[in-house]
């Protein structure tokens, strides 16, 4: 792929890979920071570990040091024999004996350090616990990589200094979506003036770099390449870039950057903690309500979807509902022929929305209509009035989630920022991502790593922002809410009237 760039671009990459470092590290730290955090040898041999008590010989790739002393060495609890920090100050630097896992000895020294690699004990000749590999290392992998763990402490990551810790989001200024990237950059940059106005988070400013995605798929790539390499942000906060839907997963993974904020329906990743549910927990909401209470199993039903992106989606939805036991469901685009059905299930835009209604109306039908509020809520005001208690919205909250606290926080914010209701959704889900991050930098401490702040927001649980049912995140659940209030609408009028309340839904079988 290399040859085909000119070389210019290539001097350009070099430079910013180069930029992308936290730190200078020499050629051997580098590479031994490669050994420590992938496994890897600076020449081409293949590294090797031998494992537990019986001694299994596995590639160190399989095995590096920082899966399970962290990227930033600090050890992550896992229960049992925790591996310790690594810290070259305090395995070698002063006098005195240290204990790790109840064992004590003096000082590291460079040899000894070796042997505990390669051998699997410390300076006093202690046995560490199996659970620690023996590495079979050169000496010049040996060298490189004590020389990264005399760094690994200040080898921090991007986006962090003494004073600052730099937030990056992508909002477009033109378009279409420009009012809305207007309303995320009203609730980042209050929620942001009021806390570094408190001091910050651990005596750290927090700044945010927002870029111009641009119009198409190719500048937002570039744009999002810019915050990771050029500005070096420490995590994403509330980007706007559908054009991104398919990639910004990948994109993030690669780049170990943490984001949080509305996910992409089509690529979810471990990197990416959104607040407020998924599309896909939302309809079956809307599903799990029909089934208790309009009995549409055995009806035929439709899930039409306005954007070929959604068709993945459609068919996870479809199975959904054939597991929870719907008869007839088919799959099928918005066309220009009127959908089947006596349900439908609607993915898609507001416009979209307003062609489904229109075409039925000319059918003489009026179907069961399913959809998140947050897609359609332009449209409502449009539908026609014999679907009165007809059409279902899911809403990931409604007024009687808020506290007083919280809408008065609101309101004050709308104050401050000159904001109405409108995008209400909008707001508190960014009001939210705001509260997420702040609550988990505030856990982690001063040593901020985007690690640990994954793990911080993986452990919130029960979190109460006021505006929302309280939301819950775990290692395998990265969005706060899994599901949403339903509401139906009353003509005329529309009087929006809710008809159940916020449940988590079941996971894959019928609830
Ligand atoms: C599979 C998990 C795992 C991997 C991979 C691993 N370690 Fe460890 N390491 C541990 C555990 C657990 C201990 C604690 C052992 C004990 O206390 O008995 C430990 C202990 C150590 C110690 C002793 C620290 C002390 O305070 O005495 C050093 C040094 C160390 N590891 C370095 C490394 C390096 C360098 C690598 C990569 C080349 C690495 N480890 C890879 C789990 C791991």
């Amino acid at each position: 792929m290399c040859r085909a760039l000119p070389a210019g671009t290539l001097v350009l990459m070099l430079i910013v890979s180069t930029l992308a470092q936290a730190l200078d590290l020499s050629p051997a730290e580098h590479a031994g920071k490669r050994l420590y955090r992938e496994g890897l040898s600076s020449s081409d041999a293949q590294v090797s570990a031998r494992v537990g008590a019986a001694d299994m010989l596995v590639p160190a790739s399989v095995v590096p040091c920082g899966s399970c002393h962290g990227a930033d060495g600090l050890g992550r609890a896992e229960g049992g024999v925790r591996p310790p920090v690594l810290n070259w100050q305090r395995l070698a630097q002063g006098q005195g004996l240290r204990s790790a896992n109840g064992r004590r000895y003096p000082a590291y020294t460079e040899a000894s350090l070796a042997r505990a690699i390669q051998e699997g004990r410390d300076p006093a000749g202690n046995q560490l616990d199996p659970a620690m590999p023996r590495f079979v290392l050169s000496m010049a992998d040996q060298r490189n990589l004590s020389a990264y763990l005399k760094r690994l402490a200040d080898d921090r990551d991007p986006g962090l200094s003494e004073q600052t810790l730099r937030l990056g989001t992508l909002l477009p200024e033109q378009g279409p979506l420009a009012p809305s990237a207007r309303v995320v950059a009203a609730v980042l940059n209050d929620r942001i003036d009021q806390l570094n106005r408190q001091g910050g988070i651990h005596g750290r400013q927090l700044q945010m770099i927002s870029i111009d995605p641009g119009p198409d798929r190719a500048s937002a790539e570039q744009a999002l390449t810019e915050l990771i390499e050029q500005q070096q942000v420490f995590a994403l906060i509330s980007p706007v870039v559908p054009a991104l839907e398919s990639t910004l997963a990948s994109r993030l993974e690669k780049a170990r950057i943490p984001m949080i904020g509305a996910a992409p329906t089509a690529g979810r990743s471990t990197q990416i903690f959104d607040p407020l549910p998924g599309l896909d927990d939302q309809l079956l909401s809307l599903a799990d309500y029909a089934q208790g209470n309009l009995a549409l199993q055995q009806a035929g039903t439709q899930i039409v979807y306005a954007d070929p992106a959604q068709a993945g989606l459609a068919r996870q939805l479809l199975q959904q509902l054939q597991r929870r036991g719907w008869g007839e469901v088919t799959a099928a685009p918005l066309t220009e022929q009127a959908a089947t059905g006596q349900a439908i299930f609607y993915l898609g835009d507001a416009e979209g929305f307003g062609q489904l209604t229109a075409q039925l109306q000319q059918a003489g039908r009026t179907p069961y209509l399913f959809a998140a509020a947050n897609q359609v809520a332009s449209q409502l005001a449009q539908v026609p009035e014999n679907w009165s208690r007809r059409v279902f919205l899911a809403y990931p909250f409604v007024p009687g989630d808020w506290t007083p606290g919280g809408s008065q926080a609101l309101s004050a914010m709308r104050q401050r920022q000159g904001l109405d209701g409108r995008q209400g959704v909008l707001q508190v889900s960014t009001w939210c991502a705001m509260q997420l991050l702040g609550d988990a930098l505030k856990q982690i401490g001063r040593d901020a790593s985007r690690e640990k702040l994954i793990t911080a927001l993986e452990g919130l649980h029960d979190l109460q922002t006021g505006l929302t049912p309280p939301l819950n995140f775990g290692p395998g659940r990265r969005q706060g809410l899994a599901g949403a209030h339903v509401v139906t609408l009353e003509m005329p009028g529309p009087v929006f009237f809710p008809v159940a309340a916020y449940r988590p839904v079941a996971e894959g079988n019928a609830p």
